[in-house]
């Protein structure tokens, strides 16, 4: 049904594979598009309760697919390149977890940002290196990586457009795992495997609300913060977090 992507299941875990390896999964729009599509389809689907998105060994995504950017100028790229396709990334509603080995450059860098959370193989690479091009990221880069490692560590990688390898992100903050090559997937299935069980409702009003730290001042967050807090207790999952507590048992959230 794909093209440049595969997706998988595996129980109540969705994956999502870029797949175009002779590129190192440079991300055309194609690709983006089915990105797209693939998230719609698990959002809609009950039995999915995480995402992973994840590449190969050698590349998560070695950036925006350059070949794209030979021929248009300023204005056709502001109505055929409006990352509408990544922004659906950003707003998945379900707790979506980048598995990244190898190159995450550019966009692919960008898009892994876009994630929840990113589990990286101890041979993972991360850099914005759009500056070579004569560009600067595109997709959230300049906003997404200085809000995650301050603004000094932003400006080096990307003005200069180094790389910076797997433990420097463990470091800097932008990785929650550095995991052995070997069986980065396996191990990053194991670390959603407690997202799985979760309250849906709560984790994505929990995605939601942290996301708003980026957007919202001090004071607007905590009254947004407040506001879900409430409407959680409208919820069949809020009662069944609290009583299983209370009973000493398991709880078992529904969604509702
Ligand atoms: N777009 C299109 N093709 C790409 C690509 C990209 N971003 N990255 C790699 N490829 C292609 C190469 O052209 C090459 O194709 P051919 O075999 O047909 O020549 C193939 O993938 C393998 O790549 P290399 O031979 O270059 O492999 P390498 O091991 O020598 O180098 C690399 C690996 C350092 C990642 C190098 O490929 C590279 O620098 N890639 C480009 C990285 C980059 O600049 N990314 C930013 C893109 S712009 C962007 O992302 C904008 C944005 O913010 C959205």
């Amino acid at each position: 049904m794909f093209e440049n992507i595969i997706l998988e299941k595996d129980g109540s875990i969705g994956i999502i594979r870029l797949n175009r390896p002779k590129v190192l999964n440079a991300l055309n729009r194609k690709l983006m598009a089915e990105v797209s599509q693939a998230l719609d389809s698990l959002e809609k689907d009950d039995e999915i309760k995480v995402v992973i998105l994840t590449g190969n060994e050698r590349a998560f995504a070695a950036g925006a697919d350059i070949s794209e950017f030979r021929e248009p100028k300023g204005p056709e790229m502001l109505f055929k390149y409006r990352f509408l396709e990544w922004e659906r990334v950003a707003n998945f509603l379900k707790p979506l977890v980048a598995a990244v080995s190898g190159y995450a450059l550019g966009g692919g860098f960008e898009l892994a940002m876009m994630c929840d959370m990113i589990v990286a193989s101890d041979t993972a690479v991360f850099g914005q290196p759009e500056i070579k091009l004569g560009i600067i990221p595109g997709a959230g880069g300049t906003q997404r990586l200085t809000r995650l490692v301050e603004k000094h560590r932003a400006m080096e990688l990307i003005m200069t457009g180094k790389f910076i390898d797997a433990w420097t992100a463990y470091r800097y903050g932008i990785v929650n795992r550095v995991v052995p090559v070997e069986n980065y997937l396996e191990e990053t299935k194991k670390f959603v495997r407690d997202l799985i069980n979760g309250p849906p409702v709560a984790l994505a009003v929990a995605k939601d609300t942290v996301n708003k730290a980026y957007e919202l001042n001090l004071k607007e967050g905590l009254d947004y913060e407040r506001k879900m807090f409430y409407f959680l207790f409208s919820t069949e999952d809020k009662d069944e977090g609290v009583s299983a507590f209370l009973e000493k048992r398991k709880p078992d959230f529904k969604g509702r």
